[in-house]
């Protein structure tokens, strides 16, 4: 496995478990020509995939045609400018006004490991665990080198990559497009998968076929966003859960991103991603490097259920970090929906007492603790407690939720200045805006300037100093609305197109220092529910706060489009009170817990008012959760049936890697009338083993559960579930 350069057909493959990728180095000028991506290939003799030896032939070889080759030829990176007229991974204007690039292979480098991309999140793996190839390019007119970073994993279809553009020229250079990522595939009659949302119903997939043209998703809101997610994936016309052809390109970044497929002339697909180049500009002095984020690119012959495991092997081993990476994580209640503003020390304690009776680990306080703010029209960035609330100070609320044997949590929305505030009194130029214009707010609030040093050092200060008076074991860093109204007051004019990156690099270097200092701190990123849920802030938090919409039913679709791409073990659930106060649903009690299970699991209610024979049902969800967690957050994770998809039901799976224990999540939403039971076929077992099902009689072969499947009675009513949990004898 790994990376392999063959000198003589001017050939890299690159292979992971199950596929290959080979670029091919191609006429005199060099040009870096994609050449297959696929299923494993024991050969590496692909490089006439790259059609050379057909018209419009190379230039070498028909220079009257230049064009005609440029716009045909399977670029690694193309660029902008000189007749490659598809999407474009670079571009530039240079002092005299130019924008055109053009890239040939100098050299490469082939290395065990992988490098860290400074700055920026990145996945991540030992010597044993990856190999990295530098393709290096260069443009002798602009006096630019471009480093094309691959690098492959060991126990993980996925391929990670990432660029880095240095002006090597004595004048200024301003790129005005970097992406991260190119990808060109025949078409296979592919759909396009991406994930679409709002505000409270997050991530919902979306499936369009490919047609000739452009399409994509993109943000420019300054955050990946509750709109688009910033993934795409190209699944072919045959393709299924379990079969068939699926590309998948994820971003490892939390800012304006662009993501697009489009189809050519020739039909083939050609798939980009990388930072959204509409109000980016980066100037590059001589001498200066521009790194891009990263994107990790997937292939899986078995369909979506193996672009899934791919990934969440991905993520789980290689970019979550810290104490948390691999352990259970404290069974947590958050004020929010119990109190919303309205709450002070003894309310607190209150739902503290009744929680950890009933064996819940830890509290977590919500907005609304510090400054003046009683509601959401004031007080952000004034991070000093608010005594009259908390009377008796925080440690003293620390202290008492401790005494109770339980942790203690605290929210922060750290990126947010209010008009309304004494920082904004003191320092206005430190939010986010035009000279000239008002900036427009957004929950009576404005964003700070986080390119700027000293407003992260304030930031950073004000937060820090909390955390440090008192013994705080959680945070919920959080971020209420997106970008608007770019301008930095310290930025030369022809910087201003470095903001929105800037802002994003300030936040990462935030959640960076945090984690150093307070390497102990289990962080849990939000934005507004999950608005900012992408891979960028998974590597600063091992959970991200999955959607505010915690109804158990709106649930399922959220967390089916997260967990397509997402590990279990970082989808922030909770167990909310009825009616849901997103949707005013009732749903059974049992249900909530049985849906949150595949998450965090925790609480979102005030414990001292919801019905008694809910109350009741605590310690027994507090049980499971402490039976299941394992294998819910290490498990292999399967799609069974959708809801979204049947409208009637929902159920999926997980799987212990040793394949001896599995749980299998049942939920009917809508009762069907003459419909005793459903036929599910399981999944992820071992054809060899006998599975007994927990109380159930019987022994079960586990290619049996898989091929035949087993028939789940259709419980009395709608919103009802069930957990079918089997081991292997
Ligand atoms: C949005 C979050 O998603 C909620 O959970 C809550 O923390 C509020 N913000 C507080 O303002």
């Amino acid at each position: 496995m790994g990376i392999e350069f063959f000198e003589q057909d001017r050939v890299f493959k690159l292979d992971t478990p199950k596929s290959s990728y080979i670029i091919g180095i191609v006429d005199e000028e060099n040009f870096v020509g994609h050449a297959y991506y696929g299923k494993k290939c024991r050969d590496h003799h692909l490089g006439y995939l790259c059609r050379t030896g057909e018209a419009p032939f190379v230039p070498s070889k028909n220079a009257r045609d230049r064009l005609s080759f440029l716009d045909a030829f399977p670029f690694e990176y193309p660029t902008h400018g000189l007749g490659d007229y598809r999407e474009s991974c670079i571009s530039v204007r240079t002092k005299g006004g130019h924008s055109a690039v053009s890239l040939s292979y100098t050299g490469h480098k082939i290395y065990k490991g992988k490098p860290k991309l400074s700055g920026l999140p990145a996945t991540f793996g030992s010597e044993g665990e990856c190999t990295t190839l530098e393709l290096i390019c260069e443009d002798k007119a602009l006096n630019m080198e471009v480093v094309l970073y691959y690098s492959t994993f060991e126990d993980t279809d996925v391929i990670a990559r990432s660029v880095k553009i240095t002006n090597k020229g004595k004048e200024p250079v301003y790129l005005t497009r970097a992406l991260s990522a190119c990808l060109e595939i025949d078409n296979q009659d592919f759909e396009l998968l991406t994930m679409h949302g709002s505000w409270a119903r997050e991530r919902k997939i979306q499936y369009r076929k490919v047609g000739y043209g452009k399409q994509g998703v993109t943000s420019e809101r300054g955050e990946s966003s509750h709109q688009d997610h910033p993934f795409i994936a190209l699944k072919a016309g045959d393709a299924t859960q379990e079969r068939g052809d699926v590309y998948g390109i994820h971003f490892v970044y939390s800012g304006n991103f662009f993501a697009q497929a489009e189809k050519n002339q020739f039909d083939v697909v050609r798939a980009v991603m990388g930072i959204n180049p509409q109000d980016f500009c980066w100037k590059l002095e001589e001498g200066e490097s521009f790194q891009t984020p990263e994107a990790v690119m997937v292939y899986s012959s078995e369909g979506l259920d193996g672009m899934t495991t791919s990934l969440h092997k991905l993520y789980r081993k290689h970019l979550i970090r810290g104490e948390y990476k691999d352990k259970k994580r404290p069974i947590l209640i958050n004020n929010w929906e119990a109190t919303y503003f309205d709450f002070n020390t003894e309310k607190l304690i209150q739902i503290a007492k009744q929680a950890s009776e009933l064996g819940i680990e830890m509290l977590v306080m919500d907005d609304g603790w510090f400054g003046r703010r009683n509601d959401d029209n004031t007080s952000l960035g004034d991070w000093t407690v608010n005594e009259e609330k908390l009377n008796g100070g925080l440690n003293h609320l620390v202290e008492e939720v401790n005494k109770l044997g339980m942790k203690f949590g605290i929210w922060f929305e750290p990126e947010m200045i209010s008009p309304d505030s004494e920082l904004y009194k003191a320092h206005p130029d430190w939010a986010i805006a035009v000279p000239g214009r008002e900036p427009g707010r957004a929950r009576n609030q404005y964003v700070l300037d986080l390119s700027r040093k000293e407003v992260r050092e304030h930031t950073y200060e004000s937060i820090a100093s909390v955390l440090r008076s008192a013994n705080i074991e959680y945070v919920k860093w959080d971020m209420n609305r997106p970008l608007s109204d770019i301008g930095s007051m310290e930025l030369d004019a022809d910087r201003q197109g470095e903001l929105f990156h800037r802002y994003v690099l300030g936040v990462y270097e935030l959640q960076e220092r945090l984690i150093t200092e307070f390497p102990h701190l289990l962080l849990e990123n939000c934005s507004g529910g999950g608005a900012r849920f992408d891979p960028g802030m998974l590597y600063y938090s091992p959970q991200i706060w999955c959607s505010d919409d915690t109804d158990a039913i709106e649930r399922l679709s959220i967390q089916e489009g997260t967990a397509m791409i997402y590990p279990l073990s970082t989808m922030g659930a909770h167990v909310s009170d009825c009616p849901n106060h997103t949707v005013g649903r009732v749903t059974p009690f049992e249900t909530r817990g049985y849906v949150a299970l595949a998450g965090t699991f925790g609480y979102e209610l005030d414990v001292t008012k919801i019905p008694q024979e809910d109350r009741d049902q605590i310690p027994e969800q507090v049980k499971m959760y402490h039976k299941y967690n394992d294998l819910v957050r290490e498990g292999e994770y399967y799609r069974i049936a959708s809801y979204s998809v049947n409208h009637e039901y929902d159920c999926y799976m997980v799987v212990s890697e040793d394949k001896r224990e599995a749980l299998v999540t049942f939920i009917q939403v809508l009762n069907r009338p003459n419909c005793k039971s459903r036929k599910i076929k399981l999944k992820g077992l071992s054809e060899g083993l006998d599975y007994t099902i927990e109380g159930e009689e019987g022994v079960y072969a586990g290619d049996t559960l898989m091929n035949a499947g087993i028939l789940i009675e259709n419980p009395w009513g709608d919103f009802k579930g069930r957990l079918i949990h089997l081991t292997a004898r």
